[in-house]
């Protein structure tokens, strides 16, 4: 019981499955009564993940990573109140206290009390408050009565588990990328990217009533399968310019609203497509999307890139032509998804069978063995969402 494993990041394109400590209600001096401890159902690796394993932010090695948890809880802490050993949970991937003014108003992606370099926290993350990762066995959950997603039924979640487990991250950013975006009924929607982030929030502008979600991307195989559940979409490596492909497809060079699901590792468009040029996405969503629309950006920028081409670009700076967004009046919502928000929802979605999101990001379940080639594949671009099932409790 006492043993666990997990996958440490150790250089940049390597990481490995490592004999790790197994979890305390404590992160370090700092006493976590308030938490639980899980035994990991299901962890997602991430394309947040891959910035670290690539060597583009300063993750030191040995960080064990995995932000994206859903657990049995096996043991609760003395101020635990209503989550009680045995429940299945989602945890969402930002750790907030429930306590601070953000919190309060909903903004638990920036809370205040769980990482004292910055205003937010997530597990197994650069930057992000020391919380150990949970791409392992046994991971701690602070905060346990705040934080955890309870699934109503057991059963009938392990029966839903590959959409479930979608419900600690990808599926509420997507979302929430539609919903900053003003994404409703009748929208025209461009979203920027299809890897696992760009297909849950394409499948949430369908959800939200689009209609019509063009997704642009430079690997075939993602762009079939955002094409699999209905979306339209432009191949960016062509050199038809990004709005003649938008006007192709609705007769107009421009749409409603746009969500960037790709972040500062994007790479140019046409002849460009191989070569990374970080600021393309933003500048890209300002040129289509008409006057007065609004800009959903999930997609990640850093503050510190150890890998980018340019001095500026080392600190975050990059060249936005922020005057034509400002000519538009655009607006622009930043930042991590503030999963509490929306998870509970988006759970009934799956459990009413209103959305198949495991079946758009085309989820493949994995052993924790087998996780680091799961970020191999994943980095070649692989039309997948890894899932690891770390104690093989995942049915077929
Ligand atoms: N805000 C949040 O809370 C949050 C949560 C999860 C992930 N993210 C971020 O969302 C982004 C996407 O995550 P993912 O898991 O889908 O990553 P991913 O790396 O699998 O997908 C990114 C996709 O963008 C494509 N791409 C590159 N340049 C492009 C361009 N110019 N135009 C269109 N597509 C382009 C790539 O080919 C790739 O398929 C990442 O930056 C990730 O860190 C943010
Ligand atoms: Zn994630
Ligand atoms: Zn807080």
């Amino acid at each position: 019981m006492c043993q666990n494993h997990g996958v440490a990041y150790i250089k940049p394109g390597v990481v490995e499955v490592q004999s790790i400590e197994y979890p305390k209600l404590a992160l370090g001096d700092r006493k976590c009564e308030h938490g639980v401890i899980l035994q990991i159902v299901s962890t997602n690796i991430c394309g947040s993940d891959q910035h670290m394993v690539r060597g583009r932010t300063t993750a030191p090695a040995g960080l064990v990573l995995g932000h994206e948890i859903t657990g049995l809880v096996i043991e609760a802490g003395r101020d635990v109140e209503f989550i009680k050993v045995g429940d299945l949970v989602s945890v969402p991937f930002n750790i907030a206290c429930g306590r601070c003014r953000n919190c309060k108003a909903g903004q638990t992606g920036i809370c205040l009390n769980v990482n004292p370099s910055r205003p937010g926290a997530a597990y197994g993350y650069v930057d992000m408050g020391g919380w150990v990762g949970g791409q392992a066995e046994y991971v701690l959950v602070p905060y346990a009565d705040f934080n955890l997603l309870k699934f109503p039924d057991k059963d009938q979640a392990m029966a839903k588990i590959r959409d479930l487990t979608l419900l600690s991250d990808i599926f509420p950013t997507g979302y929430h990328g539609a919903v900053t975006a003003g994404v409703g009924p009748g929208s025209i929607v461009y979203v920027a990217g299809a890897g696992p982030v760009g297909l849950a929030c394409a499948a949430s502008c369908h959800l939200l009533g689009a209609a019509v979600v063009i997704v642009g991307d430079m690997i075939p195989e993602r762009l079939e399968q955002a094409k699999s559940f209905g979306c339209e979409i432009v191949d960016l490596r062509k050199d038809t310019p990004l709005a003649d492909q938008i006007a192709a497809i609705v007769g107009v060079p421009e749409v409603d609203c746009a969500v960037d699901c790709v972040g500062f590792e994007a790479r140019g468009h046409g002849s460009d497509a191989g070569v990374e040029r970080p600021a393309t996405v933003l500048n890209a969503i300002m040129s289509v999307t008409r006057a007065g629309g609004a800009l959903g950006i999930p997609g990640l920028y850093v503050t510190g890139d150890p890998g980018a081409s340019d001095a500026a670009a080392k600190e975050g700076s990059l060249s936005i032509r922020i005057g034509l967004g400002w000519a538009k009046s655009h607006s622009f919502y930043t930042g991590q998804c503030p999963v509490m928000k929306y998870h509970r929802q988006l759970m009934n979605a799956i459990l009413y069978d209103k959305i198949q999101i495991a079946k758009a990001v085309n989820v493949e379940v994995i052993s924790l063995d087998k996780a680091p080639k799961g970020y191999q594949d994943f980095d070649k671009g692989a039309a997948k969402k890894f899932v690891i099932d770390p104690h093989g409790m995942i049915p077929n």
